[in-house]
């Protein structure tokens, strides 16, 4: 059997939708339950859901063999995984907001930047030579420019609703994030046969064969 993790949320939905579609189907009973971890209807594939963040946790030590997760939370972890598969679900973009268009120009001395993703808003900035406090925030990000709290935000955004909502609009673009598939190295090793089989599956339903 194959452990795959999965992050509660955003992905979910989209994971266990291409999941299906490759012939991989969890009983809508077991998807509606609270039960953190199913058993696939063949048998062959458990699903653990856990938070997007410890995807890459669980999957590199083994836990689960293999994991789907946003690119947004790879680019934060610093797990040592293989990627084999970009799957192209959950796209969304990793930006940089504020109240004005121009705050890059505005802010005087140090910008402060509140965001969920401190690694990818150092990377970011230091590479431009910016040097910015950085504000690390577990949630509802896009309130702390109106609050005062921050001068510019680095969060995802998928429709913009919640940008537009409280006010703020795109200063930069940073990264486009998709849905991932990752691998245990040693799983790979392993476990061959499975997890080419899992990766084949979902590159023919990709591909549309
Ligand atoms: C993300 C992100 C934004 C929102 C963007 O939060 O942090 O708040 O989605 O989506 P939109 O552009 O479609 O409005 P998420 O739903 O992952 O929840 P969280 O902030 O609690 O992590």
């Amino acid at each position: 059997m194959i452990t795959i993790a999965i992050g509660k949320g955003r992905m979910q939905d989209s994971a266990l939708a291409l999941l299906a579609r490759a012939g991989i189907r969890v009983s809508d009973d077991a998807v509606n339950s609270r039960r953190l971890a199913l058993v696939d209807e063949s048998g062959k594939y458990r699903f653990i859901f856990v938070k997007p963040a410890d995807v890459p946790v669980y999957v590199e030590h083994g836990i689960a063999d293999c994991g789907i997760v946003g690119r947004d939370v790879l680019l934060e972890s610093e797990a040592d995984l293989l990627l084999p598969l970009d799957l192209g679900i959950s796209r969304c973009r990793i930006v940089v907001a504020a109240v004005d268009a121009n705050a890059m120009t505005k802010v005087q001395g140090m910008i402060r930047v509140a965001t969920k993703y401190s690694q990818i808003a150092r990377a970011h900035f230091g590479a431009r030579g910016i040097p910015v406090e950085i504000i690390q925030l577990s949630g509802s990000v896009e309130l702390a420019p109106a609050l005062g709290l921050a001068d510019m935000i680095v969060d995802l955004v998928e429709t913009g609703v919640t940008l537009r909502e409280n006010g703020l609009t795109v200063v930069d673009e940073i990264a486009v994030s998709t849905g991932r598939l990752v691998v245990n190295r040693a799983s790979y090793q392993l476990k061959t046969e499975e997890v080419a089989r899992l990766v084949t599956s979902l590159e023919s339903t990709l591909n549309g064969k």
